[in-house]
């Protein structure tokens, strides 16, 4: 009788992954440097899930067979990777000098106020993450929010609750 082969390695969870971005590992093995492709691998993850879960960067790890520390770093270095999902829409409140000095600290509040969340995390029902950012370039706008691709200029604090509900914010 042979003795049994007891298999002790974890094989990768290729599941975690959309089929797209399997494919383009597995053409990237064939290719001088695959590990080159790391970042045109995240983006694609990005672009599928919203966000980059835990899980898919574990698994990129195992089939790319670059330590995940190393993938965690490179996720973590460019600011447009995230780890959390987002909302459907991005709010972002303008803090440069000129929207700051205009009141775009209280806006941040009302809205951190409105939706429950903090700044860079996304609303319990999924509609909205709440961001900030430095100088838009419209400062004669002051205070700015940016809901998507939208602007929205000389912004009150109590225009917010109107701008939402284009959105489908539903006042509590
Ligand atoms: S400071 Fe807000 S647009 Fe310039």
């Amino acid at each position: 009788m042979s003795p049994k082969t007891v298999e002790t390695t974890t094989a990768p969870a290729a599941g975690e992954l959309p089929e797209h971005v399997l494919k383009f590992i597995e053409q990237t093995r064939l290719l001088p440097h695959p590990e080159s492709y790391l970042i045109a691998v995240l983006q694609m993850l990005q672009k599928h899930f919203g966000y980059l879960p835990a899980k898919s960067l574990d698994t990129v790890s195992q089939l790319m067979q670059i330590p995940s520390a190393k993938v965690t770093g490179v996720a973590t270095f460019y600011h447009f990777f995230t780890f959390v999902p987002k909302g459907k829409h991005t709010i972002s409140v303008c803090l440069g000098t000129a929207c700051y000095v205009k009141g775009a600290g209280i806006l941040v509040d009302r809205l951190k106020e409105m939706l429950g969340v903090e700044v860079g995390a996304a609303s319990k029902d999924g509609l909205f993450t709440l961001e900030v950012a430095r100088c838009v370039g419209a400062c004669a706008l002051a205070p700015v929010v940016i809901v998507d691709d939208k602007v929205y200029a000389n912004v009150k604090p109590d225009e917010l609750v109107k701008i939402l509900s284009k959105y489908g914010y539903k006042p509590k």
